[in-house]
Parts: structure tokens; C-alpha cells; sequence
């Protein structure tokens, strides 16, 4: 599909040097409409220049509200959502049997009922575009099959994270069952181990503009592109 006028919104863009803020570049580049969101307003003000900006809290139903009556008022539709936003464990490694649960709580509420809600929210606007794409940031934190990062894997993120990411790519199935019958694609996409803060790079992180185009293809697909899968460089994962 040609990327001229596609409205595109994406969650979680509160730093210039995360992957959201990327996936915004890119996609303006590519000639998109972006609305680039963070639950900062100031902050994402502070990113936008060219772009639109708005707050956004995926955890805060009015605030999700506010945006999607902007986003029909000013656009009547939306054609690409990304769902960037996820909750974070910072430094609470402990193991599943010992980990805080109000922090685990805490990420759900983010990672998983944030881009549920927001995916529920902007449906209807989604069914107003001739060719919706859905992105899940998702990562291989919380797949079964990667010997590293993995829930089984043998230097484990916290499990609070990679068992929301799990849940997230669960949801992505489930959702692109439902819209079969639809134009809407849904993919999740691990933007692979992305160098979001200085210094990573030593440890061989790749650039962000990097992580951030295997979640720019998911939200162009063509008509004939995938659906309802978890890709990383575009390759499909196991789950
Ligand atoms: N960097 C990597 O190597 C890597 C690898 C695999 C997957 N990923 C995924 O890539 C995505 C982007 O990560 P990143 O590395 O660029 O980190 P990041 O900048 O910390 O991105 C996470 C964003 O989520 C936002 N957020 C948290 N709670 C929110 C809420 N309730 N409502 C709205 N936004 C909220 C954060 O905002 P605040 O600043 O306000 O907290 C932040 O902007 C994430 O989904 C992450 O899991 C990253």
C-alpha cells in the first residue's frame, strides 16, 4: 500500500533515543501522518517538532478516550496503531517464585490490558481504513523457543516482563484470528537487542534505527502480508 496519508499512532514515546520515537521517524519519513504519544504530554511535546503529539497513559481509560474522540474528530479514521508502550521491571531480578507482584501487576496492567484497551478503544476507527495494520512491540523475553532471553532461557529477563510479553503475543493471535474476515493485520515484532540507552552498542546492541524498521514493515505490509505472527528482522519466531 502506498504510505502517503496513512494515519499512524504509536504509544510510549517518551525518549528520544527509544525505539517509539524511531518508529515515528521512519514512519513520517515514509510520508505517514504520526501521532506520537507518551503519558508526559511535556515530554512528548518535546519529541514532536514535525510531528502531532498528545498524552497518552494506556493505563487511564480517559486519557485513551481524549486521544481516539481527537483522532475521529480530526482524521475519522486510524490505518496504523503501535502498540510500543510496555511496563518495565528496572533492576527487581528476583526469580517468579520470589518477585514483587505489584510490580508484576504494574507491567500487566501496561504491557498486556494497555494494548488490549487501546486496541479495543480504536476498533472502530481501525474499521474505517481500507488496510489497518496492528503492532505489538513485543520481544523474545517471552517466548518459549529462544535459548537466551526466554522463559526458559539461560539468562532470563525478569519474569514479570517476559511473561507479559508472552501474554502480548498471545493477545496478538487471538486479535488477528478475530479480524480474519477483515483487511486489519496484527503482527508482534521483537525489534531484536537495541542499543536504547549509551553504551550498549559494547554490548552488541544494534542501532535503534535498526530495531526500529522490523516494526515499520509490520505497520506497511502489503495486502498479501502476514498476519497474526511474531517476527523479528521479518523472520517468523516460534513462539
Ligand atoms: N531496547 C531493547 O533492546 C528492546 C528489546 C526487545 C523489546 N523491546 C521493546 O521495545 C519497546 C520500546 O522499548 P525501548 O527500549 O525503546 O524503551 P522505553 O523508551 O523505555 O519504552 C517504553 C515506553 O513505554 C512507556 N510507558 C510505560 N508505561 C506507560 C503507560 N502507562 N502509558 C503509556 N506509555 C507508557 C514509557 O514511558 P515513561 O518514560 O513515561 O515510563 C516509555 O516511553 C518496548 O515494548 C520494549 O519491551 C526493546
Amino acid at each position: 500500500m502506498s504510505n502517503d496519508n496513512l494515519v499512524a499512532l504509536v504509544t510510549g514515546c517518551s525518549r528520544r533515543q527509544g525505539i517509539g520515537f524511531e518508529v515515528c521517524r521512519q514512519l513520517g519519513e515514509q510520508g505517514c501522518t504520526v501521532i506520537l504519544t507518551a503519558r508526559d504530554g511535556e515530554k512528548a511535546g518535546q519529541l514532536a517538532s514535525t510531528l502531532r503529539e498528545a498524552r497518552l497513559d494506556i493505563t487511564d481509560t480517559e486519557s485513551i478516550k481524549t486521544l481516539t474522540d481527537f483522532v475521529a474528530r480530526q482524521y475519522g479514521r486510524l490505518d496504523i496503531l503501535i502498540n510500543n508502550a510496555t511496563g518495565s521491571a528496572g533492576s527487581n531480578m528476583a526469580p517468579a517464585a520470589s518477585a514483587d507482584l505489584d510490580i508484576a501487576r504494574q507491567i500487566m496492567e501496561v504491557t498486556l490490558l494497555g494494548t488490549w484497551r487501546m486496541i479495543q478503544a480504536v476498533a472502530p476507527l481501525l474499521d474505517k481504513s481500507n488496510a489497518a495494520r496492528i503492532v505489538n512491540v513485543s520481544s523474545s523475553a517471552g517466548l518459549h523457543s529462544d535459548p537466551v532471553l526466554g522463559l526458559t532461557g539461560s539468562r532470563q529477563a525478569a519474569p514479570a516482563y517476559g511473561i507479559a510479553k508472552a501474554a502480548l503475543n498471545a493477545l496478538t493471535a487471538r486479535v488477528a484470528g478475530d479480524f480474519t474476515d477483515t483487511t486489519i493485520k496484527v503482527n508482534a515484532i521483537c525489534p531484536g537487542f537495541t542499543a536504547t540507552y549509551p553504551g550498549m552498542e559494547k554490548l552488541g546492541a544494534h542501532p535503534v534505527a535498526e530495531g526500529a524498521s522490523g516494526i515499520v514493515w509490520a505497520a506497511t505490509l502489503d495486502a498479501d502480508g502476514p498476519t497474526g505472527g511474531f517476527y523479528r528482522n521479518k523472520e517468523l519466531l516460534s513462539w
